[in-house]
């Protein structure tokens, strides 16, 4: 593999899991890092070389790791500064191919990962608008995690089951430990025990959809089923789907902002 630059603008969450992810490429690849916050800058200060403002990009990877709100604003200050040879990443939520085809001539990248690759665990949906994998960058992207194209018109579902996935999954667990706080139990100790099952987690995927794994857990008249009926009665598959139909909402809405923008 031949190194390329990538230039990592927002060092963010998501732009630090990129970096922390990219740091163990055994090739040539060079990161140059942007963040404007002040904060941010002095954390990352003593470890890396970050830049405020971009001087001139003219080939290797823009991987843009801000708020979808900031875009607009960068587009307009950067646009001059990058090259049409520049391949546009963008993880941004809602922020279509489209809006960055209004504004650039150059190949563009969506993707939807979420905060596992900074441990080069993740997974990384994608699209794009041109054919090759230009760069070799999705070949780069898979020392993150594993890579699969799908149409853009899933993004919205997508970023709202993976990209946010994790928070879901962690909302539940905080849950399930105030519950066994609340029933008796030490919060440190509930949380180990929580952190525990979830690590158990993995052991349990493989060719069963995820209902009959839930079936082969409950027996009859036994403590799970007790827990199952009570979802039930609550309603949980309606409170499951208006969340997720939330945050596509939601990515939908970005779109339209970010395109009046
Ligand atoms: N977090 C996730 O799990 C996740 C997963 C998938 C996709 N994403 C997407 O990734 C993007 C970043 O999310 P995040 O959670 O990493 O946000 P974040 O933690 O707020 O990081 C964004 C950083 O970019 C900085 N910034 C804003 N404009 C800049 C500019 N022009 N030049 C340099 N730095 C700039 C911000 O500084 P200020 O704070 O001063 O504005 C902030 O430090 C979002 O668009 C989100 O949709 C996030």
């Amino acid at each position: 593999m031949t190194g390329i630059d990538i230039h990592i603008v927002g060092i963010g969450n998501l732009g630090i899991s990129f970096l922390e992810g990219f740091k163990s490429l055994k090739d040539n690849t060079c990161l140059y890092l942007y963040e404007n916050n002040k904060e941010t800058i002095k954390n990352l200060e003593s470890s890396y070389s970050v830049t405020t403002d971009i001087d001139q990009i003219d080939n290797g990877v823009l991987l843009l790791c801000i708020k979808p709100n900031n875009l607009n604003e960068f587009i307009n200050v950067n646009k001059s500064k990058i090259s049409e040879q520049v391949l546009i990443a963008s993880p941004l939520a809602g922020v279509t191919i489209n809006h960055f085809e209004n504004h650039f001539k150059n190949k563009v990248l969506r993707l939807m990962p979420n905060l596992a690759i900074r441990n080069n665990s993740g997974f990384i949906p994608y699209t794009k608008n041109y054919d090759e994998d230009y760069l070799h960058f999705i070949e780069k992207l898979n020392h993150l995690g594993q890579t699969n194209e799908y149409p853009e018109d899933l993004f919205d579902i997508i970023t709202a089951i993976f990209g946010s996935g994790p928070a879901w999954y962690f909302e539940l667990s905080s849950k399930i430990t105030d519950a066994a706080t609340k029933l008796g139990m030490e919060t440190d100790d509930a949380k180990f025990i929580v952190e525990q099952l979830i690590l158990s987690l993995p052991s349990f995927l493989g060719e069963q959809k995820f209902g009959e794994i839930v079936n082969n857990i409950k027996s009859p008249n036994g403590t799970t089923e007790a827990g199952i009926n009570s979802l039930k009665d609550n309603s949980f598959d309606k409170i499951i789907y208006e969340a997720i139909e939330a945050a596509v909402k939601r990515s939908i809405t970005i779109s339209k902002e970010t395109n009046d923008g």
